[in-house]
Parts: C-alpha cells; structure tokens; sequence
C-alpha cells in the first residue's frame, strides 16, 4: 500500500493555528477533495475533531487516539498507534492511502511515507501552533513543482511533490 501524506504549508512551513489552515484556498480545497474522496484516510484526532468528527472520504477513515476512543461506525475506527491504523487499511488492501493530518500525526507517519503532496501558499498565519515535518534529502527526491499559480482569491501558491529515495 502507498502511503501518501498531504499538506498545505504556509512561508514558515506552518500548517496550523487552532485547527485554521494557512489559507481557504478554494483551488487547493478541491485538489483535495478530488485527490482524497475515494481513498482510505488515516487522520489525528485533533484533526478529526477540527473537521467536527466528520469523515471526508467515501472509504475508510481512521482516527488514531491514545484515549479510550468512541465506538466506531462502519466507515470510521479508532485506533491507539499508527501501526494499528496501517494494519486496520492493509486488510482491506488499497492501492493507497491518504494521511491528511495534522502535525503530529504527519511526524509520527513520515517513517511509513512513501509520497509527500504538498502545497505551498504565499501566506503566513500569525502564531502557528502546527507545523509540517522537515523532508530530509537522504530520503526524499523532490519529483515535481508547479510554477508559482494563483487562487481566485488572489493568493499565490505551488505544488511540490516528493518520493521516497528507494535503495537500489
Ligand atoms: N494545513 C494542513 O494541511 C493541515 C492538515 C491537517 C491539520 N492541520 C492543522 O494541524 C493542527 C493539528 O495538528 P496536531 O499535531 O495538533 O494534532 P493531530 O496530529 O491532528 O492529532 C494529534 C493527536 O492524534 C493522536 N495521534 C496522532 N498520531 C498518533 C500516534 N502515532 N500515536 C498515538 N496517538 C496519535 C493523539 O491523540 P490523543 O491526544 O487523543 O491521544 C494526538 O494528540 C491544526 O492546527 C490543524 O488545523 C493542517
């Protein structure tokens, strides 16, 4: 399973103040959504409760918490680790799966990641509380970039992606 992590990032490399991203960048929102809607989510739970506990995506989502977690329904589990997450999608065995968020819950993931989707904005939010994992190059090979576009609501922003450098 490919494991895919997806964020939008301020100047600062921020991604996060109470739950507001660094722009409501209508362009970015549906890449999102169109990237995203039929896949497999894995998220955490400050996340999950800043979307007010509800699933974006069509297919699983898995919140991971340390707490004793809320009975589940059908299409959302609660897990305690990021192992149980990936084990609670590998048995359903998708080509992929998003990990949507936020800053912990990237950290703790990048060790897992295979791709790196990230969107940069001209942007930059006052006092960040969440900010995006730091991309090595001894692991990750930037495989594409954008030029600079900009959004309806005049905000100036790219695409960057990455892949993890594989041995050979
Ligand atoms: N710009 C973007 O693309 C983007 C996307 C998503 C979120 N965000 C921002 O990110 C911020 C939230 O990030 P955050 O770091 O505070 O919270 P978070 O990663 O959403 O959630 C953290 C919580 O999830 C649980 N968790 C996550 N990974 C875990 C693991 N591997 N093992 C055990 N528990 C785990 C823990 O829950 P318990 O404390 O319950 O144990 C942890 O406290 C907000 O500001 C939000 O707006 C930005």
């Amino acid at each position: 399973m490919e494991i895919h992590l997806i964020w939008t990032q301020d100047r600062q490399g921020a991604i996060g103040q109470e739950g507001a991203r660094p722009s409501d960048l209508p362009e970015d929102t549906l890449r999102f959504t169109e990237l995203t809607e039929h896949s497999p989510i894995i998220m955490g739970k400050k996340t999950w409760d800043y979307l007010n506990k509800r699933a974006l995506s069509s297919q699983q989502t898995v919140v991971i918490t340390r707490q004793l977690a809320p009975e589940g329904n059908g299409r959302v589990t609660f897990v305690h680790t990021m192992d149980e997450a990936l084990a609670v999608l590998q048995a359903v065995e998708p080509e992929h799966c998003f990990i949507i968020g936020g800053a912990y819950t990237f950290k703790t993931a990048m060790p897992y990641a295979t791709r790196l989707l990230v969107t940069c904005v001209d942007t930059q939010l006052p006092h960040p509380d969440a900010f995006a994992p730091s991309i090595s190059p001894l692991h990750w090979n930037q495989v594409s970039e954008s030029p600079w576009l900009t959004g309806k609501n005049g905000v100036k922003f790219f695409y960057k992606e990455f892949a993890r450098v594989t041995d050979v």
